[in-house]
């Protein structure tokens, strides 16, 4: 049988934002160097200099850039300086793994439906920090992460796609966290291959997947075995 599908799609061209460890960063270069996730990682760039991911990018050959807050006088700044590191890598899509300073509406305008974030909970539940020991705390029976295009409201842009995970009796904040990762690190891949084959778009806050518009998130589980 012959396939009709291209084997060696163009790749993507893409820019990661890190703050801290970067085991997001780890997992999707991971992929796209095993050849299974068609992007091209043009540079890692972080808010904080001595960022692990930073380190590990470096390790890598991959171009990266710091950038601290503390030499410039205010967000807006900051967010210009950013936008100018970033477009000088002309990418299509920009992937926050672990970015953790808040965007200005100017950064957001600038790559709108062009910046994709995970977030460590079941979105629009558990919104902000901490979201395991919450999650404990109000006694869920099931965590998880999620994939979604950023937008001025903060963890409140479109959402793709989530892995769900079970909360165990046994669990604490650090257990679960683990779990949360384990799948963290295989829906990012997955979210992005869709959009590097062309099978995903976001037009004005509506997701589309294989030319259907999307009326809930894409729910993948399993992803945390
Ligand atoms: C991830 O768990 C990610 O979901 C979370 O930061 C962690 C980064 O880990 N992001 C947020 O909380 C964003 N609101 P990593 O540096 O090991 O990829």
């Amino acid at each position: 049988m012959v396939s009709s599908s291209n084997p060696n799609p163009p790749k993507l061209p893409v820019v990661v934002l890190l703050s801290g460890t970067g085991t997001n960063f780890t997992a999707i270069e991971r992929a796209a160097s095993h050849g299974s996730l068609p992007i091209d990682i043009r540079a890692v760039l972080s808010d904080r200099p001595q960022a692990a991911g930073l380190e590990r990018a470096r390790s890598l050959q991959l171009p990266t850039v710091a950038l601290s807050p503390r030499d410039y006088p205010d967000r807006e700044s900051h967010d210009q300086a950013l936008i100018k590191a970033i477009d000088h890598y002309t990418p299509h899509v920009v992937i926050l793994a672990g970015y953790m300073r808040i965007l200005t509406p100017t950064f957001v305008a600038h790559y709108a439906n062009r910046i994709l974030n995970i977030h460590p909970s079941l979105l629009p539940a558990l919104k902000g920090l901490h979201t395991h020991q919450r999650a404990l705390d109000e006694r869920l029976t099931e965590h998880g992460c999620s994939v979604h295009f950023v937008t001025e409201t903060l963890d409140g842009g479109p959402v793709i796609a989530h892995a769900p995970v079970p909360i165990l009796t046994t669990d604490d904040a650090h257990t679960l966290a683990a779990r949360v990762q384990k799948a963290e690190h295989r829906l990012y891949p997955t979210v992005l291959e869709w959009i590097a084959l062309g099978r995903l778009q976001c037009q004005r806050e509506q997701i589309f997947l294989d030319g259907s518009a999307l009326s809930q998130p894409v729910r993948l589980p399993g992803l945390y075995e």
